[in-house]
């Protein structure tokens, strides 16, 4: 079954999978001491700089983390409304870091410091939380990318008021990929300070990695990891995936064809009248109004997504696996749908 639900959905990369085997060799040092960690910790530092790696399981994990190393339980995490970290996490973030999110309202699932400022008014005044981190998804949970110019402004808005930048990079490689910079132009040039690095949308059968940049939010960081219940044994098989990651470059090439895919897919359905494509197709994600009495029909031939069951719009995402054959085959199903709709 080939779907449009999630980028999670599909499997793991063979060269992926080849690494996990290669990693499975006899006895090695455990809890990420072992040589396969140490050499994707150099890998890391070679593509961002200075920068302290630990690694994850989920996604929300390395949210979890990566925020708790930023914010106090007094202190707020201002993000979009519809950031994973406040719609997906089942409250994790909170719970685990008795902070509080702050979700904001945003046309595009991009925040601003314009959207922002508002919050600003509450800083030094005790009855309200106070506000210390802003967090971005990158890509966005709408498949949209901040350009580095609204990446940077974020950070300089961030910084001029003693907040920091948190980057949920679950889709990162996606966003670098259209953006056509390298890891450390899109993150660390950006002043960037702590950003979760997602493999499992990407290819890797699990793991994420949390990249501290800012030297600040490090001391703790090993702490509320293995708190958090996110430090692995048997880190080498998490390590070694991401090596094969970034074997020639192969997170880039991924990334570049589900993005692919997902022009293909917005080219070809904005032939079709009764579609309205709703966001910006800027990374592996699209969100599309379809005609209500085709919704269901699709579904029954493809998985996804509603994403708001009022205005009939739905999310479609292409995979590092999603081909062009399957693209053109869903096309013409929903062509078929369509014909027979007479709206
Ligand atoms: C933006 C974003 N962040 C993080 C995650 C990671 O989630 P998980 O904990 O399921 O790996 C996801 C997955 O859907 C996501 O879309």
């Amino acid at each position: 079954m080939k779907t449009f639900a999630s980028d999670n959905y599909s499997g793991v990369h063979p060269e992926v999978m080849d690494a996990i085997i290669r990693a499975n060799y006899a006895h090695e040092i455990s809890y990420g001491d072992d040589e396969i960690t140490a050499e994707m910790d150099k890998i890391f530092k070679q593509q961002f700089g200075d920068v302290d790696v630990l690694y994850a399981f989920n996604g929300t994990g390395a949210n979890i983390v990566s925020l708790k190393c930023a914010v106090l339980p007094f202190q707020s995490v201002i993000c979009a409304d519809t950031a994973h970290i406040h719609v997906d996490e089942c409250g994790g973030p909170t719970q685990h870091i008795g902070c509080t999110l702050v979700p904001l309202p945003t046309p595009d699932g991009k925040l601003t410091p314009a959207l922002v400022e508002h919050q600003l008014s509450f800083i030094g005044d005790v009855h309200h939380v106070q506000p210390k981190v802003i967090s971005v998804s990158q890509s966005t949970e709408l498949g949209t990318v901040y350009s580095l110019e609204e990446m940077r402004a974020l950070a300089d808005f961030a910084h001029k008021y003693d907040m920091f930048l948190h980057v949920d990079g679950a889709r990162i490689s996606n966003a670098v990929a259209t953006l056509g910079c390298t890891l450390k132009e899109a993150t660390v040039d950006c002043e960037v300070d702590i950003m979760t690095f997602g493999g499992t949308k990407n290819g890797i059968m699990m793991g994420e990695a949390i990249l501290i940049f800012n030297k600040k939010l490090r001391k703790h960081a090993p702490y509320y990891h293995k708190q958090t219940a996110q430090l692995y044994s048997k880190n080498r098989f998490i390590a070694a995936q991401f090596k094969a990651l970034f074997t020639n470059e192969l997170w880039k090439e991924m990334a570049l064809h589900s993005n692919q895919m997902a022009q293909l897919l917005a080219a070809e359905i904005s032939k079709i009248e009764g579609v309205t494509i709703t966001q910006k197709v800027e990374a592996n994600a699209l969100f599309v109004i379809l005609p209500k009495e085709v919704v269901e029909p699709l579904r029954k031939a493809y998985r996804f997504y509603d994403w708001n069951v009022e205005t009939g719009e739905v999310r479609w995402m292409c995979s590092f696996d999603t081909t062009k054959e399957d693209v053109m085959e869903f096309v013409e199903k929903i062509k078929e749908l369509i014909a027979k709709t007479d709206f």
